[in-house]
Parts: C-alpha cells; structure tokens; sequence
C-alpha cells in the first residue's frame, strides 16, 4: 500500500485517518510532524478492538497532537499455537472503530517488516522476576514476545506518549522496565480497565464466549471486589481460598488468584495493612483464557 492510504469509508478532510502499512513512509510522516513540534501518542493493540482499546485512544488524543495506533498480531508471544490460530480478525470493523474515534494514523506493519531476520534468534530481555510469576509462570514466553514486538514498535513510532492499559497489570509492568532497560525516551500512561455492564472486563477474548459463559465469567469481577472488601492486615489465606472457591463454583478453571504489592507483583501471603495490593485473577471460561486485576488496598 501507499504512502498515506486513506481509510474509504469517510470523506477526505482533515480528519481522515490516515493509514501505513510500511515503516519507513510512517517514519517520514511522524518525522516532519516531529520537526514541527508535534506530539505524538502511540497505541499499539493486535486490533478486535472494543471500547477498552478506544479509551486509550481518546486518552492519547487529549493529550498529543498525533495519535497513532497500531494493530499487529504478534506471532511471538501466543506461547499456545491455538490461541494464536483462533485471534479474532476484524480488520474493517477496527477502522470504522478508530476512524469516528478520531485517530489520525492506523500503522499495519507485515511480519516480514516487525521480524525481517525471522523470529528464530531474537532479543532475549532480563525481565527478572517479573516474568516469572502469575502471567510469566503459566504463558512461558510471552513477555519475551511483548518485549520483541514492543521493541520494534516503539522504535518504529517513536512516540512521546505510551498508552496501555490497565487490564493487563502485570504487561505495563513489563514495558516500564523494556522503556528502563532500553533507555527509549518514553512517558508510559497506564489507563483504566473498561468494563462490560456487569463488570467483564472488555477484552478481544470476549467474542469467543457464548451468553452463558459471559454471563459466568462477571464473577471474575465479582471475585476482585469481595477480596478488595474482605482484605485486613494479617494473613491473605483464607480470603484467596474464598476467591478460588467463588470462581470455581462458577465453573472457571483457574490458572491463579493472588494477592501482590501493587509495585513489584510480589506475592504477598501476609499483609502489613499498608503496601498497596493488587488482586491478580487468570482463568478459563472453557477455552478461553481470561485475565483482570484490581487495586485492592485501600
Ligand atoms: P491487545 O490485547 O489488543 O491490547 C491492546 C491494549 O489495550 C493493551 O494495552 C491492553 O491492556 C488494552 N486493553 C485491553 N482491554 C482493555 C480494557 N478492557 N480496558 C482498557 N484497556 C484495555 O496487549 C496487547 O494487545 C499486546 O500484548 C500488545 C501490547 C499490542 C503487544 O503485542
């Protein structure tokens, strides 16, 4: 595609968005807008887009004079193949979505352009920790992956602001520390979780469950807000059990429920009522996995 292919289904005006398949013409764009002193605000998704990843785009809107938001199913951090072969596409829907959303650039990058050398021998980042627990411990990989495509992303745009969100704590965490690793001249916004209306997290997932799991599945938000009730300095055993026990009888098969220090992803076993927490949920509505987490502490 050309430079500056523009989405069909609205006039050309000054609000057309524009849309670049190739990095190079991308750069060149964001590259005069920059010597201009325009600001630019990045959102990078792997598209199925729903309002969650529309809220980000209206964050970076307020606060940049280009939004750009990207949409690349990134080969390398679906550790189960399947998951990876059954990723909803929804490509025109998506630029119907950011286009009245108002975003001025859609970058739709190739495998070939995020990967040219392949993805056989790339970058290995030291996550410590962090990619060894809750999300790192059951998707072995997948932080590597997000570091791999995030990299080249991030280099690509070269964006002042980063927009992610929330719904996926422990991902921002590991971005921070790409951004800190790398030394990338980037400022991370972390940004509320956008809720379905009895409390689902909205995710791209969400389209491959039926009424009924959905409806099963807003106890995974009913489970974050009794922890967050029920939390008190002292042990946080019995109030996990609770969860787990909630979340079972839901018929959730899960992967973890735990109790962090919002600042590290710790697990914490006893709380001294004052590190702030964050409650930490991943589980399956049959074959879909699904995660979500809120701050707990106060
Ligand atoms: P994706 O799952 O498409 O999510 C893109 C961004 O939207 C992420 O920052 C995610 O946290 C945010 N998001 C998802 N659901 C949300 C909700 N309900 N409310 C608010 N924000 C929400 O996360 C990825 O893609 C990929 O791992 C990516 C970062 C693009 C790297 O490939």
């Amino acid at each position: 595609m050309e430079l500056g292919t523009v989405a069909k289904s609205r006039p050309l005006n000054e609000n057309t968005m524009i849309i670049f398949k190739l990095p190079s013409q991308l750069a060149t764009y964001l590259d005069n807008a920059r010597s201009k002193g325009q600001t630019i605000g990045f959102v990078p998704t792997m598209g199925a887009l729903h309002l969650g990843h529309i809220s980000l785009v209206e964050a970076s809107l307020q606060n940049t004079s280009i939004t750009v938001c990207s949409i690349f199913i990134n080969p390398t951090q679906f550790n189960d193949p399947g998951d990876f072969q059954k990723y909803p596409v929804t490509l025109e829907k998506d630029i119907e979505l950011l286009e009245s959303a108002g975003t001025h650039i859609l970058f739709l990058p190739s495998v070939a352009d995020i990967y040219p050398n392949g993805t056989g021998n790339l970058p290995h980042y030291d996550l410590g920790e962090l990619e060894n627990i809750l999300e790192g411990k059951y998707r072995p990989d997948h932080f590597q992956g997000v570091c791999q495509v995030m990299h080249r992303l991030l280099g690509m745009v070269n964006a002042h602001h980063l927009y992610m969100g929330r719904k996926d704590y422990q991902q921002c965490m590991v971005v921070a520390k790409l951004i800190r690793i790398t030394g990338m001249d980037i400022l991370l916004h972390t940004c509320a979780t956008l809720r379905e209306a009895r409390g689902l997290a909205m995710s791209s997932r969400n389209m491959r469950l039926n009424d009924e799991q959905r409806e099963k599945a807003a106890i995974i938000y009913e489970t974050l807000t009794r922890i967050k009730k029920d939390i008190k300095a002292g042990s946080v055993t019995g109030i996990r059990e609770n969860a787990l026990e909630m979340l079972e009888k839901e018929q959730l098969r899960v992967d973890y429920v735990e109790i962090s220090d919002s600042a590290t992803l710790e697990i914490i076993h006893h709380w001294d009522g004052s590190r702030p927490l964050t409650a930490l949920i991943a589980a399956f509505s049959g074959e879909v996995r699904l995660i979500d987490n809120m701050e707990v502490s106060g």
